[in-house]
C-alpha cells in the first residue's frame, strides 16, 4: 500500500486527503493519503523523510511551497517559472516539484469564458496570485494587478508579467474577468472589491471557498455576473496532481462532492486548502 500526503503548517483542516482518498477509493487503487503536518523549522528534515519513508506522492500547502524549491532534486520548468511547487512526485527516491495551481485556475475559468485576449484584474498579490497571474498570461489575457502592499503587486508584474496599480485605484478597476486571491472573505462575510465595479464583468471568481459562496460571489451575482467559486480551483490542481501520481485524471465531479461533503460536514468549520 503506497502512501501520499500533504504538507502545510497547520494542515489539519485540508481538504485534500477527502478528496484523493474518494478517488482512490474508487479506482480501487491500494494507496492512502494523509496528512503529514510540518512545521516550517523542519522542513529540511520531513523532505528527507519523504525520501526515508518512500512517501511516493506529496501536496505541498502554506508556508512551504518556496521554501520547498532548493530541498528538491528537480523542479518542472513551469513551477520554476512560478516560484511555488504545489506537488511532489517521488520517483526511485529522486524528488521531483511541480506546480497544478495555475491548471486548477485556467480550467475553473475555462468553464465560464475564452481567457484568451480578455482583460483580466487580479485582486491580491500573496502565495496564491502568482499561479493565478502565471496562467492569465499563458492563457492570452492581458493582467492588472491590486494589491494592498503596492510591492508585491509591482514584483508580480515585473516576474510573470500584467501591470500593478495602487489598492485605492480598484474602485476605477474594469475588465472582462476579475479574481479574488486575498484572503479577505475567509470565514467572514467581508469582500475586498466594491461592489459598484462588478457588473462590468463577464466572470468573477473568488479563491476563497470558505464560505462556498463568499460575499463577493453574492454581489457578482446580483450584478449579473457569472461566478466561480474556489473549490473549483482546488479541485482542478487536485485532479492534475492524481495525473503526476497515478497516470490517470479522475472525473471533477467525484473529487468535488468529496471536498464539500468535508466542507460543509458537521464540526467541519474551520477548512481550508
Ligand atoms: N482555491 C484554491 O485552490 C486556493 C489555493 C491557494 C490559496 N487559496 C486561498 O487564497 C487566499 C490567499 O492565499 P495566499 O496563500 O495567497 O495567502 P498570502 O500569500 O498570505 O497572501 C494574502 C493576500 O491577501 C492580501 N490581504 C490580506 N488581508 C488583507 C486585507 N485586510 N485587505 C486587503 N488585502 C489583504 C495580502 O495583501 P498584502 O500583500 O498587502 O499583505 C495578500 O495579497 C487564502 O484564503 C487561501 O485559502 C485558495
Amino acid at each position: 500500500m503506497d502512501t501520499y500526503g500533504i504538507i502545510g503548517w497547520p494542515v489539519s483542516h485540508s481538504l485534500s486527503p477527502a478528496m484523493h482518498n474518494a478517488v482512490l477509493k474508487s479506482l480501487g487503487i491500494k494507496a492512502v493519503y494523509g496528512l503529514l503536518p510540518l512545521a516550517p523549522q523542519n522542513l529540511s528534515e520531513g523532505i528527507k523523510g519523504i525520501r526515508a519513508l518512500n512517501i511516493k506522492g506529496v501536496s505541498v500547502t502554506v508556508p512551504h511551497k518556496e521554501a520547498v524549491i532548493p530541498l528538491l532534486d528537480d523542479i518542472d520548468p513551469v513551477a520554476s517559472k512560478i516560484g511555488a511547487v504545489n506537488t511532489i512526485v517521488n520517483k526511485d527516491s529522486l524528488l521531483l516539484g511541480f506546480n497544478t495551481d495555475w491548471i486548477g485556475v485556467k480550467k475553473a475559468l475555462k468553464e465560464k469564458i475564452d481567457i484568451s485576449g480578455k482583460k483580466a484584474v487580479v485582486v491580491g498579490a500573496g502565495g496564491a496570485a502568482k499561479a493565478v497571474v502565471y496562467a492569465l498570461i499563458r492563457e492570452g489575457a492581458s493582467v492588472v494587478i491590486y494589491n494592498r502592499t503596492f510591492e508585491k503587486a509591482q514584483k508580480l508584474a515585473q516576474t510573470l508579467g500584467g501591470v500593478a496599480f495602487p489598492w485605492e485605484e480598484l474602485k476605477n478597476a474594469s475588465g472582462d474577468i476579475l479574481i479574488q486571491t486575498t484572503s479577505v472573505g475567509l470565514k467572514e462575510d467581508k469582500s475586498p472589491v466594491p461592489e459598484e465595479i462588478l457588473s462590468q464583468f463577464e466572470v468573477v471568481m473568488d479563491i476563497v471557498y470558505q464560505p462556498l459562496k463568499t460575499r463577493l460571489l453574492k454581489e457578482a451575482e446580483k450584478a449579473g455576473c457569472k461566478i466561480i467559486d474556489g473549490l473549483s480551483m482546488l479541485v482542478y490542481q487536485g485532479i492534475e496532481q492524481f495525473y503526476l501520481w497515478f497516470g490517470t485524471r479522475p472525473q471533477a465531479s467525484l473529487m468535488r462532492e468529496a471536498a464539500e461533503k468535508e466542507l460543509l460536514g458537521e464540526n467541519n468549520d474551520q477548512k481550508r486548502n
